[in-house]
């Protein structure tokens, strides 16, 4: 044991009532008396399992393997649950409740008798709400990821969630059948575990890997592989040596940490939603990132893991070719393979033996999968605290174009107008669409990714330039401008964005630029009335209030920063 008091002791260690009241109704789960004697470390649990997260509906099964390997090392494992944000049931979407969450993992753990912590993170925004929550209060934490689906087979191919876009372009077309379509909904979901392409779930799991929070191979095993199941045991044997060693998370999360994670993504081709994630948790803390590390430190990265979106194949290939460490072997000239991690070691003794088996899947810096990766941030009159795009998931040719803009005002306009048969639309044309960003439409949707109409796809046209104060899934792809900061329905000038205005794209240079002159621009901004949103109470109201821009990780204000372990007052 170390010699520091356990935190959990100023709970269970009292004397008289108030260790009495502390201990007795533990005691109705039938845990003996000499686990709250002090020489156990309690470890929390933070569970992120739940029936409406079908990504970590398997969470109760990897709960025990961890609680095992805790029991193994001599901790005292106590779980709990914190709010579960499945991403495709939530309305209108689980961004709006990332931050909800991350309170209620912050407070569950600082208000509760634990020395350390595991948190069980899955589905896109169960990463970001605990990682953000525990950052806040700065116990020795580790990380388990719930891991990939198996693929999909479907009509002989391999699927996954990325697929999901081209089949409602097929369906849209005419060329599946509704029969067909509700085929593929089952096999793409075939096993448990979360979206099998580097969607945003899969690039959360990288990003703590990365990051140093998580054992190495979190990011690729299968959740459905029996392997998943005996990392849980090991972070179970880990998080008690952690608490031991007082391994804290600001001590893992410094600003190396925060430039590794930046370069893993770029190699990974990962979410755009990496940047609000990333740049919420370093606010919260205390490291200093803005979009321009982003950009920086992607650029010194090309493409070296094949999976989808950006790539070919799909993360539980990753798996077998050797893993997040095998990627990160391959940029360990540029990475800082000095961080330290916890597993107590460094990244290079983590990666040390790790091996690329098979060169389809992981590229090398010299012959890379594709020279291009990672985000580029993009600034100019349109976006003056920045806009993002993933140019991996770009096509080429549109990387540098000028169009003309055809305005949605918002996504019920978008989608009343998309198939009229008039819209005046064709390959050169610049779709933008307003009213997506944080406040505009609260928690910023996933919709910058707008489908085509049926005429363009019929025709062959796959992508056309897409701009928005919105997000884009993890598995979408195309020529999506997101993120446009400020939004617009704070009065940013993508506001005043008409139709037929020219719109200027220039990804080479980092540029975007709606090409009206200064004035106009001044008499546009001149006439903009803000949208008064109907929500007038609750949280919405809340957020509404408190909430910060895209470039600003789309955080409350008021959350950024810790608190620290300690609580200053005591009811007994
Ligand atoms: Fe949960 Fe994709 S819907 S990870």
């Amino acid at each position: 044991m170390s010699e520091k008091k356990l935190r959990s002791q100023e709970w269970y260690g009292r004397k008289g009532k108030d260790g009495f009241i502390y201990r007795s109704w533990m005691k109705n789960q039938g845990f003996p008396h000499h686990l709250f004697e002090g020489d156990k470390p309690v470890i929390g649990i933070c569970n992120t399992w739940s029936e409406l997260t079908p990504c970590n509906a398997h969470f109760r099964d990897l709960a025990a393997a961890l609680k095992r390997g805790i029991w193994e090392a001599g901790g005292f494992p106590l779980e709990f649950p914190v709010m579960s944000l499945g991403e495709c049931s939530i309305k209108p979407t689980a961004m709006l409740f990332r931050n909800l969450a991350s309170m209620d993992v912050e407070e569950s753990i600082r208000a509760n008798p634990m020395d350390g912590v595991v948190l069980m993170c899955g589905c896109d925004k169960t990463t970001p709400s605990l990682v953000m929550g525990a950052a806040s209060v700065d116990l020795p934490t580790l990380v388990i990821s719930g891991g990939p689906m198996l693929v999909g087979r479907f009509k002989g191919k391999k699927i996954g969630t990325s697929d999901v876009w081209r089949f409602a372009e097929d369906f849209k077309t005419g060329k599946l059948s509704q029969e067909d379509f509700i085929k593929a909904e089952a096999a793409m979901s075939r096993s448990v575990g979360h979206c099998a392409p580097m969607g945003t779930a899969s690039t959360m799991a990288a990003m703590v890997e990365a990051l140093g929070l998580a054992l190495p191979d979190n990011a690729t095993i299968p959740a459905a592989d029996s392997r998943r199941k005996v990392l849980a045991h090991m972070a179970g044997i880990r998080i008690v040596e952690m608490v031991k060693e007082d391994l804290k998370m600001s001590k893992i999360l410094t600003r190396k940490a925060f430039e590794n994670a930046i370069m893993v993504n770029a190699a990974l081709g990962g979410s755009t939603n990496f940047i609000l994630h990333l740049t919420a948790i370093a606010k919260r803390i205390g490291v200093d990132i803005d979009l321009s590390d982003f950009d920086k430190f992607s650029s010194l990265i090309p493409l070296i893991a094949n999976v989808q979106p950006s790539g070919e194949h799909w993360v539980e290939d990753l798996f077998y070719a050797g893993g997040l460490p095998a990627v990160m072997k391959e940029i360990a000239s540029k990475i800082h393979t000095d961080a330290l991690t916890i597993t107590g070691k460094s990244i290079a003794e983590n990666i040390s033996e790790a091996e690329c088996y098979d060169r389809n899947l992981i590229g090398t810096l010299e012959i890379p999968i594709k020279p291009d990766s990672g985000i580029a941030v993009l600034k100019g009159n349109l976006c003056p605290n920045g806009a993002v795009i993933k140019p991996s998931a770009a096509s080429p040719h549109l990387l540098k174009h000028t169009g003309r803009a055809l305005v949605f005002e918002n996504i019920d306009e978008y989608k009343a107008q998309i198939d009229d048969p008039n819209l005046d639309i064709d390959e050169n044309t610049v779709m933008v669409m307003k009213n997506v960003g944080p406040k505009g439409y609260p928690g910023m949707p996933e919709v910058g990714n707008m489908g085509l109409p049926a005429k363009l796809l019929e025709k062959g046209i796959k992508d056309l330039v897409r701009i928005s104060d919105g997000r884009m899934s993890g598995t979408g792809y195309g020529t999506v401008v997101l993120h446009v900061s400020p939004e617009s329905a704070i009065g940013g000038p993508l506001a005043f964005v008409q139709n037929g205005d020219m719109i200027e794209l220039d990804v080479p240079n980092r540029t975007l630029n709606l090409l009206i002159s200064d004035e106009e621009m001044e008499k546009r901004k001149a006439a903009f009335v803000p949208t008064k949103l109907p929500y007038e109470r609750g949280y919405v109201n809340l957020f509404l209030d408190k909430v910060n821009q895209a470039h600003e990780g789309v955080d409350f204000d008021f959350l950024q920063g810790s608190s620290g372990s300690e609580v200053k007052r005591d009811s007994h």
